[in-house]
């Protein structure tokens, strides 16, 4: 079988948390796009684990992957297994897998994310990780990948080749063109290179063999729907495509053998980042939403703008994934708030809109148009069925499921795992 999750809405819609769930099912966990700009949050055992590459299923059996299609720091992700080697979970050659087409993000990518973000009068709020300048080089066919990061000779070489570019460029920009070929990064980088080796593999082979095999693939998104480079509010958006076809093309499998595509939703939205949330709130619910909801990115520590739920932003993600079900989560959050207000569409220009439009200027300028249901104040985190959910709270996730069209399968009612049920 092979499953792809990915976020509805603009990132941090729980995808970690619904991933390390599913996970105990699943013999491959892989991620296939993005790279440390994502911050996947993982409750389990009481201990809290903030991942930004190695996939959410790390916990349990599962192979996890990291493939071609991401974008890696090595330093971020030595940082990371060192992490939860220290909380006793050793991450093996068996355990992960690096694709040695993955590209890797050096620290010039980093140094131009710096400088264009800094010199954009209208800024797009990047996460400063290097991620769009790594993406430029892979489409660019100036990337180092892992297959040269690993063999300092490659390394070595490709950087030689490219250097007086990348020097150029950062000049151009402001910047102090000595990182690119500086010496204790490269020899950190080469260090880094050697330790991770054994890690090296071919991903989309291992899955494909695997399913041939009749294993459970898991394809973990990270960011979100609207998020995409292709799809999202461009320019607002990160370097990647977020989308569940993405999975096929940044893992190498083909979309004949997808089986189940899994939409995570938040119970509300945020967004972190300058762009368009046409229901962004600036008032006492919004700041319900955020403090509840502990709304700070999990990658920067920035605070999330918080709005009420966006029908016509999902059901836009619908169309762009295909979702077969949907894990809605955060319902907690929402105890307290009376009335809880659902966006079902928009006014723009005079009319109303059921669905974003194409244009980002044009969403910025939407107002939403809610309808409202009835709050509830029973505590959600310790609910464990969702027959025992409160009436309101019923009446809420299933207005959702029949206005998305889409079943949801699962609830979450909290950040660890047993915080969830099925619907
Ligand atoms: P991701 O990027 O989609 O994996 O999401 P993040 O981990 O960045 O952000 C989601 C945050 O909400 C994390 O801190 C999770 O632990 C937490 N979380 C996930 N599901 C729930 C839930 O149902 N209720 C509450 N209160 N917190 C949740
Ligand atoms: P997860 O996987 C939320 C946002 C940044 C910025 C834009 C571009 O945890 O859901 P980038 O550094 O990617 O060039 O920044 O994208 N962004 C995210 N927002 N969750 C994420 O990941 C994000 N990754 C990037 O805030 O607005
Ligand atoms: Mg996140």
């Amino acid at each position: 079988m092979f499953t792809i999750i990915t976020g509805s809405q603009f990132g941090d819609e729980g995808k970690g948390k619904i991933v390390d769930l599913l996970a105990k099912d699943y013999d491959i966990v892989a991620r296939f796009q993005g790279g440390d700009n994502a911050g996947h949050t993982v409750k389990a055992g009481g201990k809290v684990y903030k991942l930004h590459l190695i996939p959410s299923g790390f916990l349990l059996d599962s192979r996890v992957l990291i493939g071609p299609g991401t974008v890696l720091n090595p330093e971020v992700l030595v940082e990371e297994m060192e992490m939860l080697e220290d909380a006793g979970i050793p991450v093996t050659p068996e355990k992960l897998g690096i694709d040695a087409k993955t590209s890797v993000i050096m620290p010039y990518h980093i140094e131009m994310d710096q400088l264009r973000e800094a010199a954009r009068s209208e800024k797009i709020g990047t996460t400063r990780r290097g991620i769009g300048y790594a993406y430029i080089d892979k489409v660019a066919r100036d990337e180092i990948c892992m297959a040269d990061l690993v063999d300092e000779n490659l390394f070595r070489a490709r950087l030689a080749e490219i250097s007086a570019q990348k020097e150029a460029a950062i000049s151009q920009m402001g910047g102090d063109p000595s990182i690119v070929l500086d010496d204790k990064n490269i020899s950190h980088y080469v260090s880094l290179g050697k330790m991770l080796a054994p890690y090296v593999t071919d991903v989309s082979l291992e899955i494909n063999r695997g399913l041939d095999e009749g294993l459970n693939v898991l394809a973990e998104g990270a960011q979100g729907s609207h998020l995409d480079v292709i799809h999202g509010t461009q320019k607002y958006v990160t370097s990647s495509s977020t989308i569940a076809g993405s999975a096929c093309a940044g893992l190498g499998v083909g979309p004949t053998r997808v089986d189940e595509v899994l939409g995570i939703v938040k119970a509300y939205i945020t967004r972190v980042g300058a762009g368009p949330l046409p229901t962004e709130l600036e008032d006492e619910a919004g700041k319900h939403l955020h403090d509840v909801g502990h709304e700070f990115g999990t990658t920067t520590g920035r605070s999330r703008r918080c709005g009420w739920f966006d029908l016509p932003l999902v059901k836009k993600a619908v169309y762009l994934n295909g979702y077969t079900s949907l894990a809605l989560t955060k319902l907690d959050v929402l105890t307290g708030l009376d009335p809880i207000k659902i966006c079902v569409g928009y006014m723009f220009e005079g009319k109303q809109l059921d669905y974003p439009p194409e244009s980002t200027s044009a969403l910025s300028k939407c107002i939403p148009v809610y309808e409202e249901l009835p709050g509830w104040n029973t505590d959600l985190t310790v609910v464990d069925s969702y027959e025992n959910l409160p009436k309101n709270a019923r009446l809420y996730v299933e207005k959702l499921e029949d206005k998305i069209g889409v079943p949801i399968k699962y609830v979450s009612v909290g950040p660890a795992r047993e915080q969830t049920f099925e619907k």
